[in-house]
């Protein structure tokens, strides 16, 4: 059995490894993750991962810390993310010639699940500044007919979670590579389950961790050093590279605050469709055997009434939505903070 993670050490030559950096650096700007909405088919009241947000916000993320500063607690998961190539759409040539196609990353995938035929689908930047952290997730996967584009992202979540789907999942590996410097930011994630014990891998320059993060519970644990300014952090505000290093926030031409490169902590992450054959791929294409909205919520719903966890008529969208997150989608338990 493959490991839950496979470290890709190193994953690119030194002179392509800093290639990538040029290219970050080179990039228009960075906008905030925030910004990033679509319009939901089924309960819009619902943030799209309400899952994630509801449980940070309840927990304090994985040492159970609690801003009292709401802006604070907001702008520490606010990081920034700009996509590089999304199929077909290559926004950076350089980046997709580097990392998109890239033989350890095909590799590691194809171990991972052990399926043959890889699909590279996406390659985004995910930029966090001093103070930054991502709260314990599951990534939003993909099953036949459900994707982010149709649904919301909580519900494929649960739809993961709830093992009801399996037959239409579409197996995905992500691999997230780790270029340049930051202090801290540790990727954490729970091998074992929610409920074991996590496991935490320290990023290294042109390094990347390869994982099935559609199922393995994980996060970025905070990054170090100055946050004096993090709840300046708004959403709408940009991150420009200013050249010699140093990075700003901007509020459109109004400097915010501005960073050591050092200081900020970069990853690529890289997700790729693992199929078994050419065949299966091709029935992905060609979108036979989809999933839609009514049957997974009716099939959701009827298993929420065989296991007694609803009876009487289906609740409003909002609050059937909030029952399937808080069923299926069981997060690991913070561990205390150690006492400073
Ligand atoms: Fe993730």
């Amino acid at each position: 059995m493959t490991a839950a993670v496979q470290i890709i050490d190193p994953l690119l030559s030194e002179d392509e490894a800093d290639a990538i950096l040029d290219e970050w650096r080179a990039f228009p700007s960075y906008g905030l993750y925030s910004n990033e909405s679509t319009r939901d088919a089924y309960a819009p009241e619902l943030a799209q991962r309400y899952d994630a947000a509801v449980n940070f916000v309840r927990t304090g993320g994985r040492f159970g810390r609690k801003d009292s500063d709401r802006g604070l607690q907001a702008a520490r998961t606010n990081y920034f993310r700009e996509t590089y190539a999304y199929g077909d759409d290559i926004v950076s040539p350089r980046m997709a010639e580097l990392l998109f196609r890239n033989d350890r990353l095909v590799e590691a995938a194809q171990k991972l699940h052990g399926r043959e035929v890889i699909e590279p689908a996406i390659l985004y930047a995910n930029v966090l500044l001093p103070g930054q952290e991502l709260a314990t997730h599951t990534d939003v996967g993909e099953f036949r007919g459900a994707n982010r584009k149709v649904m919301p992202q909580w519900l494929i979540v649960v739809m993961h979670h709830s093992g009801l789907f399996d037959r239409w999942r579409m197996p995905i590996a992500t691999g997230i590579a780790y270029f340049g410097g930051g202090k801290g930011g540790e990727l954490a994630y729970y091998p074992d389950g929610a409920s074991g014990d996590p496991a935490t891998y320290s990023p290294k320059h042109n390094t990347a961790a390869l994982l099935d993060t559609d199922d393995v519970f994980h996060g970025v644990d905070r990054v170090l050093g100055d946050e004096a300014n993090l709840a300046l952090v708004r959403p709408g505000m940009r991150l420009h590279y200013d050249g010699d290093g140093r990075w700003s926030v901007r509020d459109g031409d109004t400097e915010v605050s501005t960073y050591d490169e050092d200081a900020v902590r970069l990853s690529i992450s890289w997700k790729g469709y693992c199929f078994a054959d050419e065949a299966e791929r091709d029935a992905w294409r060609q979108n036979t055997d989809d999933l839609s909205l009514d049957t997974v919520l009716d099939t959701l719903e009827a298993d929420l009434r065989e296991r007694g966890a609803l009876t009487g008529e289906r609740p409003s969208p909002p609050e059937f939505g909030k029952l399937l997150i808080d069923t299926y989608t069981k997060f690991p338990a913070p561990v205390p903070q150690p006492a400073s």
